[in-house]
Order: C-alpha cells, then sequence, then structure tokens
C-alpha cells in the first residue's frame, strides 16, 4: 500500500500483514494485524516514527523511495514489530539520529545492535522542534513494556501511542469506520498483553488526559478520528466495575466434570447471573483472555488427572493468574478418581487474583444428588456475593 494522508504532512505508513495469525508464538491473530509506522515532515525536520515488523519491511522502504532525507527516527517501543526494521532505515539514512527513551535505547542495543551513537535520548515530557510542528514525548511504561512512551504532535494534536490503544485487525480502512468491530478487537488486545499492568495503565490514562487530543494514531489497527471511543473503553476495562458475569474454562475426561458445569450454569442461570463457558479443548484463548476483563467470579472445571488439575485447566488458570483480572471472587469444580490436590495446585497457580476463594466443590466419580446440591450452594454463594457487591 502506498503511503496514506492523515493531515498536511503527516502520513501512515507501515504493512498491514493480513495473514498472520499468532504474535509472540503466543497470542492469537484471528483477524492478522497491522504495523504502522508514521512520517511527519515539518517545516525543517523530517521523522519516521517507529518502523514495521522486520518480514514486511519492503513495503516501507518501498513507501520511503521518494523520501530523500529523515533527520529522525523515533522508537516509542522496542520490540521488534515496531523496531526490527530500524536498523535497515539507519543504514539508508545515516544522518539520521534515533530517538527513545533511555532504558528502550539499552534494550534496542542489546536486541537490534544499533550502535550508541546513533542515538538521541528524550526524556519525560521533552519536546523536539520539526520547524512548524513539536513532537512531545511523553513516558507511559508498561504499554506494552516497561520503556514504552508516546509522542504527540502538539500543532495537530495527534497522539502517537504505538501499542497502547492498539488493535489487531488487518484493514484498508486508515480511520476507524466500525467501532464495533474494532471496539471488539482492542478489547481482546488489551485483555492479552495490557491487562495485567492495568494499575500502571490507569496513571498512563490520567498522564494523558490533560492532553487535547484529535486523532489517537496507534501502531496497530485503523486511526482513531474519536478518541474518546478507546479512551472512555479503556477507562471502563482497567476501572470499570466487574460485571454480573461467570467466566467458566472447563476440561472433562469421562463427562463427570461437563455435568457438574452444566449444572452449575443453569443454576447461575437461573438466579440472574450471565455465564461464558470455555471447553479448553477448543477454546480460542484470546476469547478467554477476553471474557476475564469483565468477569465478577471465575470458576474453573478440571478433572482430577495425575494427581492434579487437567494440563489444560493449569494452562488456563496459569494465564489468568498471568493477566491479573479484576474478578471478586473464585471458585474450582470437578472430579476424581481417588484422590489429588487439586485445589491446592489450581489456588497456588492464582495467587496473583486478589479474589475470594469460594469453597470448592470436588465430587470423587460421577456427580450424585447430594453433589449437585454442593453445586446449587455454590451458585446460590455466588448469586449472593455479587448481590453484596453491587454486581446484580
Ligand atoms: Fe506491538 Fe509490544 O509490540
Amino acid at each position: 500500500m502506498k503511503p496514506r494522508k492523515i493531515k498536511d504532512n503527516i502520513y501512515w505508513m507501515g504493512s498491514v500483514d493480513w495473514d498472520r495469525r499468532l504474535f509472540d508464538s503466543l497470542i492469537s491473530l484471528p483477524d492478522g494485524t497491522s504495523y504502522n509506522a508514521y512520517l511527519i515532515k515539518g517545516s525543517e525536520k523530517t521523522v519516521l516514527i517507529d518502523t514495521v515488523d522486520p518480514s514486511m519491511v519492503d513495503e516501507l522502504l518501498t513507501q520511503l523511495e521518494n523520501v530523500s532525507k529523515l533527520d529522525y527516527v523515533v522508537s516509542l517501543h522496542a520490540e521488534q514489530d515496531h523496531s526490527g526494521s530500524i536498523p535497515l532505515i539507519l543504514s539508508l539514512y545515516p544522518d539520521a539520529k534515533l530517538i527513545s527513551s533511555p532504558m528502550a535505547k539499552g534494550l534496542l542495543m542489546e536486541f537490534l545492535h544499533i550502535p550508541e551513537e546513533s542515538f538521541i535520548t528524550v526524556s519525560d515530557g521533552e519536546t523536539i522542534s520539526l520547524g512548524d510542528k513539536t513532537l512531545k514525548f511523553i513516558y507511559t511504561p508498561w504499554v506494552h513494556w516497561p520503556e514504552t512512551m508516546v509522542a504527540y504532535l502538539e500543532e495537530d494534536k495527534i497522539l502517537f501511542s504505538c501499542d497502547f490503544f492498539g488493535s489487531h485487525i488487518a484493514t484498508t480502512n486508515l480511520f476507524v469506520s466500525d467501532e464495533a468491530r474494532v471496539y471488539e478487537a482492542a478489547k481482546r488486545y488489551y485483555a492479552e498483553i495490557m491487562m495485567p499492568f492495568r494499575t500502571i495503565i490507569k496513571k498512563n490514562l490520567e498522564k494523558l488526559a490533560a492532553l487535547e487530543m484529535a486523532i489517537i494514531a496507534p501502531s496497530h489497527g485503523p486511526v482513531y478520528p474519536r478518541p474518546a471511543f478507546i479512551l472512555d473503553a479503556h477507562k471502563d476495562w482497567i476501572e470499570g466495575p466487574s460485571k454480573n458475569l461467570v467466566v467458566l474454562p472447563y476440561i472433562s475426561m469421562h463427562n463427570s466434570t461437563k455435568q457438574m458445569v452444566d449444572f452449575l450454569v443453569s443454576s447461575l442461570v437461573e438466579k440472574g447471573i450471565a455465564v461464558e463457558q470455555f471447553n479448553l479443548t477448543v477454546t480460542d484463548i484470546g476469547k478467554l483472555a477476553m471474557a476475564l476483563v469483565d468477569a465478577g467470579t471465575i470458576v474453573i472445571g478440571t478433572p482430577t488427572v495425575l494427581a492434579g488439575p487437567h494440563p489444560n485447566a493449569a494452562n488456563a488458570a496459569f494465564l489468568t493468574n498471568a493477566l491479573r483480572p479484576k474478578a471478586r471472587f473464585l471458585s474450582i469444580i470437578g472430579s476424581y478418581g481417588w484422590g489429588g490436590k487439586t485445589v491446592e495446585i489450581l489456588t497456588g497457580m492464582l495467587s496473583n487474583l486478589k479474589a475470594e476463594v469460594i469453597e470448592p466443590v470436588l465430587v470423587k466419580g460421577l456427580p450424585s444428588e447430594s453433589d449437585f446440591k454442593a453445586l446449587e450452594n455454590l451458585a446460590e454463594t455466588i448469586a449472593t456475593k455479587h448481590k453484596e457487591d453491587g454486581l446484580i
């Protein structure tokens, strides 16, 4: 694709990666992604903000064919999907200086072997003049690594936010045209890489609140012509109350745990509680992560196998613990044959959660009438807790 004009002398560059289905060899990308770079031509200086994943650098090079001089390349974030092509760009524009935070400088030198003399480091709040335009750099740690910063083009009120506010969508739309679709993709993105750091990200949001923003230009997905849309969404995900929702990842080997799941779901729904259940043999983990953003309660369903939780359930617990959702309550259900330490292992794996553990229901073999009664009590307890917390 050719460079696309955002405003006079401000262009989107980069690549739309329609085919990529996995990020960091971990995160599923059902809708592909894009790597957005931005070219700003000031009256005196020209700057390229970020680059693209090295696998797609040829497209960026074609877009730069008519750009005879770059004064600065900015690296807002050292992860290679944005920085990986910087060495090649610097080799083509040997007079360009690389602007980064001091922490990013260290990472870029280590990850990409960029020589120290290429860098100009900027402090939090520092500005650089491009002549008739001014770029201000604002540190925003943990969106998505500790070194990350954003750049604010003061005269045009454009925030270049890199991973912050991104969405993994491959699209030919330069600007967001379907907010509902982007909301879904941005929520998945937030859940998978930002949610663990939401306390710090809340501070970043507060820091940016002072800026007047006409446009937010992230490094993944389309550009936001209505920043309030994505700012409000992040506020809700980060600090909004949990929802009246039970998220229930589960796996069953011989249908006993499945019967328990079915009974519990039915009982919760009867009590006015929404449930999202995820069979871990077929689940898109990104969908589970998105549901965890809103969960009031998490219940993990697992049989006991090899004296502990099923490995798929352990994987879901590990992910949940790493993502640190704001869920208020947690429980475990499942069936065992002759013993094991399923509850101890799983609760130990979920120690990052600030959630109250509601008495688990573990049953021997196929659930009996008394076991269903225990599940009914669990549903009742969850309903009571949700009412006490104002979720119902
Ligand atoms: Fe899009 Fe953290 O890289």
